[in-house]
């Protein structure tokens, strides 16, 4: 395959096209390759994002859904979450989970997390995870513009991505398999094993949420950082001030 050229790589309509022609095998390759840690690794992440009872959340780049099932057990039945993404095929077979089906909170839409439709200080949370690697500097600013205009004031947030390890011991061989393994994973289980490769260049490209950290800070937002496993995922997570 042609390297895809840097332009292209953060371009909103190839990644609507990627994630939907990744749609079918995404969600296996995510649960094998990854022993259970990006499981155990959302959860984490919902719990920094410190979910009350009855809160309204918004999971933005939601995927298949695959932190419904943590996000919905802290709000309860009285709270209301709203999940979004850009892929229609993830959207549409987000709607055949178990989640989905079993909740009557859940609303779920096909949107750009960078052109929202999500009224101003309307959400208690905002949670994301494995969705922040495949924006570029700039998009990262409008991302977090736009967390900040829609939180409400005190309202917390937690985004949790891959990174890549700082030590050479663990990063060698973990970048091995992101870049090797898991698109081999992804042949074996019929999915496309350039687009696997794909994630591994966002994942080098993104290395951790240090960046992330810095820009929604200038949003506005007060942050915190925080590392998984060595670093192997790395989250940002924080609130908007009471007075903003
Ligand atoms: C690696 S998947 C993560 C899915 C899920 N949140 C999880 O925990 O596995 C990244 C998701 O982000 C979505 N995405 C990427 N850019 C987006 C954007 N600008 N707006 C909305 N969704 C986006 C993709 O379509 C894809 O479903």
């Amino acid at each position: 395959m042609q390297p895809v050229a840097p332009e292209k790589l953060y371009d909103p309509a190839y990644i609507k096209q990627l994630f939907n022609e990744m749609s079918g095998t995404y969600g296996l390759v995510n649960l094998i390759s990854s022993f259970g840690f990006a499981w155990w690794w959302r959860g984490q992440c919902v719990r920094l994002a410190r979910l009350n009872e009855g809160g309204k959340v918004c999971d933005f780049m939601s995927g298949q859904g695959e932190a419904w099932p943590d996000i919905l057990r802290w709000i309860g039945p009285g709270g209301q979450l709203y999940a979004f993404d850009i892929s229609n095929r993830m959207v549409e077979l987000s709607t055949q989970t178990a989640a989905f089906k079993r909740s009557n909170h859940l609303h779920v839409s096909n949107q750009n997390a960078l052109v929202i439709s999500f009224t101003n200080a309307s959400m208690d949370a905002v949670i994301s995870t494995f969705g922040l690697k495949t924006f570029s500097e700039p998009q990262l600013h409008t991302l977090a513009r736009e967390i900040m205009r829609l939180l409400k004031p005190g309202g917390t947030f937690a985004l949790v991505e891959i990174s890549v390890p700082a030590s050479a011991i663990l990063r060698i061989p973990y970048m091995i398999y992101i870049q090797y393994c898991i698109p081999l994973l992804g042949r074996v289980l019929l999915g496309n094993p350039d687009n696997y490769r794909l994630l591994a260049r966002y994942t080098r490209l993104f290395k951790n949420a240090k960046r992330a950290q810095a820009i929604f800070r200038i949003a506005g937002l007060e942050t915190q950082y925080t590392e998984f496993f060595f670093g192997c995922a790395s989250a940002v997570y924080g609130h908007k001030p009471p007075t903003a």
